[in-house]
């Protein structure tokens, strides 16, 4: 996937400088051609040789050296890079970056690029969790650069904590996931909700579920990725929204309705995946109820169906994905719901199953279809999971339903 890539290694002082060096012969291995950038406090801790040996290319620490060809390095570099990873990345750096400040080669050519650029944080935990270094990387962030989260463990400084680098096989899934990927969902608009509800019971209680938004965040970012066209209607929800993807925020389910209805005519792929709750309280108090009030009289109405109208109104050649949560009874009840709700395919899951359900990164489910078409039944990492989820969507659409 990534053979042929230019990928751009900045290479910064601190001590996991060494772990750099598997990830450049890793990245060299898939076929890749690298060019590595290091600071002159990277190459304090290792030999700018042993890059040069492993990437097979002169290795740029001074920005005022003889160029092997007669360019500018910093912005032919910055030009041909499909992706820019930086690691380790210490905090003098990402306040570089954040700041604006380009005085040597690394900061000069991140500045100079328009390719995505990956930030992979090592450094000691307070360092971190400074929250100089919080507000510099939240910048960053909304800017689009991407990163990747510190493991925690014993640091080189002694001390424990977050802060390690990731390992550089992290690193290049990770490198795959942003550039190594076909787009093979071009040309398709598709609409994922995600999250969970919240249904006001007055201005500071409200009824809601569990769900992290993390599967539908998944689907969404992977099918941007894949040159998909995505509207993401997000419940509440503390993750960010993926890069290119047009995020619509909502609150209530009524409100979510409201979203998918105006953001669903011309869909190709609609994937329910929000935990849309099923009541709300008939009436929203204005002012705070009391706690002397008698709580037993909110009564509770049924919120729309939001993917049973989709499947009502659904238009020739468009596909929909519902899916299922339940704690019993789990193939019976998504089969159930995959006819009343006129759905293509239902991903369930069983709450009680581990690695399965809310809050967590992985996930288990059986995938079942309309038109008498074979169940499946898959676990993984929702990222994983969500391409999986939408090659079969897609597939969908190529053959007769
Ligand atoms: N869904 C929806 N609107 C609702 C409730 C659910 O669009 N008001 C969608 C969910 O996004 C999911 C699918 O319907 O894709 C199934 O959700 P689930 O909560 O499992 O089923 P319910 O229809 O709520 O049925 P029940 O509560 O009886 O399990």
């Amino acid at each position: 996937m990534l053979k042929g890539k230019n990928i751009v290694v900045g290479v910064t002082g601190g001590i996991a400088a060494f772990k750099a060096a598997s990830l450049v012969s890793g990245l060299v291995k898939l076929g890749a051609n690298v060019d590595v950038i290091m600071t002159e406090h990277a190459a304090e801790f290792v030999s700018p040789l042993t890059f040069r040996s492993l990437a097979k290319t002169a290795v740029i620490t001074d920005m005022f050296a003889e160029p092997a060809k007669m360019d500018i390095a910093h912005v032919s570099l910055a030009q041909k890079a499909d992706i820019f990873v930086i690691a380790p990345a210490t905090a003098n750096i990402i306040g570089k970056i954040a700041c604006g400040i380009a005085d040597d080669m690394l900061s000069t050519t991140v500045m100079a690029t328009k390719a995505p650029v990956l930030i992979v944080p090592a450094m000691n935990t307070n360092m971190y969790e400074n929250p100089v270094v919080r507000d510099n990387i939240a910048k960053l962030n909304k800017l689009g650069y991407l990163f990747m989260e510190p493991g925690e463990g014993l640091l080189a400084c002694g001390s424990s904590g977050k802060g390690r680098m990731p390992e550089p096989e992290d690193i290049i899934e990770r490198i795959e996931r942003e550039i190594g990927v076909e787009k093979d969902l071009s040309g398709l608009n598709i609409l994922v909700t995600a999250g969970p509800t919240r249904e006001a019971i007055d201005p500071v209680r409200y009824i809601s579920n569990g769900s992290s938004g993390k599967m539908g965040y998944a689907l969404a970012e992977a099918a941007s990725k894949r040159g998909a066209r995505v509207t993401l209607v997000s419940g509440p929800v503390s993750l960010h929204p993926p890069a290119g993807v047009n995020t619509v925020n909502v609150v209530s389910a009524e409100d979510m309705r409201g979203a998918v209805l105006a953001n669903s005519a011309g869909c190709d792929i609609i994937i329910m995946a929000a935990a849309v709750g099923d009541f709300r309280p008939e009436k929203t108090e204005d002012e705070k109820i009391k706690k002397s009030s008698d709580f037993s009289q909110i009564r509770l109405v049924k919120n729309p169906d939001i993917l049973a109208e989709l499947g009502e109104k659904k238009a020739e050649n468009q596909t929909i994905v519902g899916f299922c949560m339940e704690t019993e009874d789990l193939i019976t009840r998504a089969a159930e719901k995959l006819r009343r709700k006129n759905a293509d395919m239902i991903v369930a899951n069983n709450l009680k199953t581990p690695g399965a359900g809310f809050g967590v990164d992985t996930n288990v489910v059986t995938l079942i279809y309309s038109g008498g078409r074979e169940s499946e039944n898959l676990s993984g990492s929702k990222l994983w999971l969500a391409d999986e989820i939408l090659t079969r969507a897609a597939g969908l659409r190529n053959t007769d339903r």
